[in-house]
C-alpha cells in the first residue's frame, strides 16, 4: 500500500502508453456497430473497453459499469460475450444504453418503420395531436418544428413492442437538438434565435436509417457469434446502489463523471422534458455526482488526506467551489465502497479519469481516487496513462514547465490532454 507521496510520485512517474491511446482509430472505428446511434458528452472509446474486457475477464463473467451513460462498456462487453450490468442516474442515458445493446431483427424492424412512416405520413393541418406542456418545450421549439416532433412522438408511443419503441425514441432524442434553437455544438444551454432548426421528419428518417444500417451489422455479428441472448442489464438508479449481489461481478469497467464539469441533467433536458422523465429541471440535477445543486455540505468523509488538502486550498480561494468539491470526492467514495462490495475478490476496477484544474488549484481526481480505494481494500495492479488524440483538443503548454502557454509564448508545445485508467485490484 502506497503513501500519499508514493501515490503521488507512482502518477507522476507513469509515463504515456502509445498503445492506450488508439491514435489510428477513425470517427467511423469510434461508431462502429451501435455505438454511434446517439451523442453523449464524454463517452469513452469502445477500443478501451474492448482491451480491458478482454485482459481481465473470461467467459462467464460479469462486468459492471456504475456509470454506464449511452452504454459503451456494456456494448463491448455482449460484443465479446459477456454478460453485464450498468446503470446510470440520467434516464435519457439509461434509453440510449437500452437500444444500444439490444439488437433488434432487421426485417422486422424495417416493417415497423415503413408502417410508422405511412401513419406520419396521415397528418395534416387539422389533425389533433398531444404534446408534452412544459414551458422549456416552448423556450427550445418553433411552432412548426414542435408541431412535427409531436406527429413523430405520438405516432413511436403508439408502437405496441416496447424495443422497437425505444430504438424510434432514441432516434428521435438524438434529433431534438438540431430540431430546436439549442446553440449548435454548444455544451451549455444557449438559445440561438438565427439558427434555422433542421426539419423534424425528414431528419427523423435519415436518423432512423443510419441507425437501422448500424442495427443490421449489430444483429449479424452477434448472431455469428452466438451472443444474441448474452444478458445486459440497464437501470436507471444511483451508482451508490448496484441491482447486483455481493461478490458478483469480475470487472468493473467506468468513466466517472468529473466535478462541476458537465450538467447532464442540463444538456439531456430536451430529452428529459420531452418525455416527460421530469417537470422540475432543479430537482431532476440533485442526485446527479459533480453537480453544484442540492448537496449537503456537512460531515463529509473525503477518505483522502490529499482530497482534505485540495478542500483547504480552495476554500482559500472560493468556499463554495471547495464544498462542491469535497461532496465530489465524499460521494465518490461511496461509490468505490459499493463496487467493493460486488466485486469477487481479484476483481478488477478500471476507472478512466483525468486530472482537472479548478479556480487555479489543481484537482488530482487520479490521485485521491487511488487514496480512497486503496483505504478500502484495493490494491493497485496497474495504472495506465493516456493521450486523448482529439483533433480539437491539442492544448498549449509550456516546454520547461508543463503549464497552460499562450499561443504567443516562445516556449509553447502543443500536448493532447492525458487521462489515466486505474486498474485497481480487490483484495
Ligand atoms: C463520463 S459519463 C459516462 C459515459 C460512459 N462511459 C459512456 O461511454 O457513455 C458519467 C455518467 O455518470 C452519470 N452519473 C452522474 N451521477 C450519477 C449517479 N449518482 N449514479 C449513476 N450515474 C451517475 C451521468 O449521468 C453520466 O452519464
Amino acid at each position: 500500500m502506497l503513501d500519499v507521496e508514493g501515490i503521488k510520485e507512482r502518477l507522476r512517474a507513469t509515463e504515456i502508453d502509445p498503445f492506450w491511446a488508439f491514435a489510428d482509430k477513425t470517427r467511423k472505428d469510434t461508431a462502429y456497430i451501435t455505438h454511434g446511434y446517439h451523442r453523449y458528452p464524454a463517452k469513452f472509446i469502445p477500443q478501451i473497453v474492448s482491451h480491458l474486457v478482454e485482459r481481465y475477464t473470461k467467459e462467464g463473467d460479469l462486468v459492471a459499469d456504475p456509470f454506464g451513460g449511452s452504454g459503451t462498456t456494456l456494448v463491448e462487453s455482449k460484443v465479446m460475450g459477456r454478460a453485464s450490468v450498468g446503470v446510470d442516474i440520467n434516464p435519457v442515458a439509461v434509453l440510449i444504453a437500452k437500444v444500444k445493446t439490444q439488437p433488434l431483427e432487421p426485417t422486422e424492424l424495417a416493417v415497423v418503420f415503413d408502417s410508422l412512416k405511412v401513419k406520419i405520413g396521415t397528418y395534416n393541418g387539422d389533425s389533433k395531436i398531444v404534446m408534452p406542456k412544459h414551458e422549456r418545450i416552448d423556450y427550445w421549439f418553433k411552432e412548426k418544428e414542435k408541431r412535427e416532433l409531436g406527429i413523430i412522438s405520438q405516432e413511436i408511443s403508439r408502437i405496441e413492442n416496447q424495443e422497437y419503441r425505444d430504438f424510434f425514441f432514441c432516434g428521435f432524442s438524438n434529433i431534438l437538438k438540431n430540431c430546436s434553437i439549442w446553440l449548435q455544438k454548444s455544451n451549455k444551454p444557449t438559445r440561438d434565435f438565427k439558427k434555422i432548426p433542421s426539419s423534424p421528419i425528414p431528419t427523423f428518417y435519415r436518423q432512423i436509417r443510419t441507425m437501422m444500417n448500424k442495427n443490421e451489422q449489430f444483429y449479424t455479428l452477434m448472431r455469428q457469434k452466438n451472443y444474441l441472448d448474452i444478458n445486459c442489464e440497464i437501470e436507471c438508479r444511483d451508482a451508490r446502489s448496484l441491482p447486483t449481489g455481493d461478490k458478483s461481478v469480475s470487472l468493473i469497467v467506468t468513466s466517472p463523471p468529473y466535478v462541476t464539469s458537465y450538467e447532464y441533467a442540463d444538456l439531456h433536458q430536451l430529452s428529459a422534458l420531452w418525455f416527460q422523465f421530469t417537470d422540475n429541471l432543479n430537482n431532476f440535477r440533485k442526485n446527479f455526482i459533480g453537480t453544484t445543486s442540492g448537496r449537503e455540505w456537512k460531515n463529509l468523509f473525503l477518505n483522502s488526506v490529499i482530497a482534505e488538502t485540495t478542500r483547504k486550498q480552495l476554500s482559500l480561494i472560493d468556499k463554495k467551489t471547495s464544498k462542491e468539491v469535497a461532496a465530489y470526492f465524499c460521494e465518490m467514495n461511496q461509490v468505490f465502497s459499493e463496487m467493493k462490495r460486488v466485486l469477487k475478490r481479484r476483481g478488477k476496477a478500471c476507472i478512466v479519469i483525468g486530472n482537472t484544474n479548478l479556480k487555479g488549484v489543481e484537482i488530482l481526481n487520479a490521485e485521491v481516487f487511488v487514496e480512497q480505494l486503496q483505504n478500502l481494500g484495493f490494491t493497485i495492479s496497474d495504472i495506465i496513462k493516456r493521450e486523448i488524440p482529439s483533433k480539437n483538443l491539442p492544448s498549449t503548454r509550456d516546454i520547461k514547465t508543463g503549464k497552460f502557454a499562450r499561443l504567443t509564448d516562445k516556449n509553447k508545445t502543443e500536448v493532447y490532454p492525458t487521462e489515466y485508467i486505474l486498474v485497481m485490484e480487490e483484495l
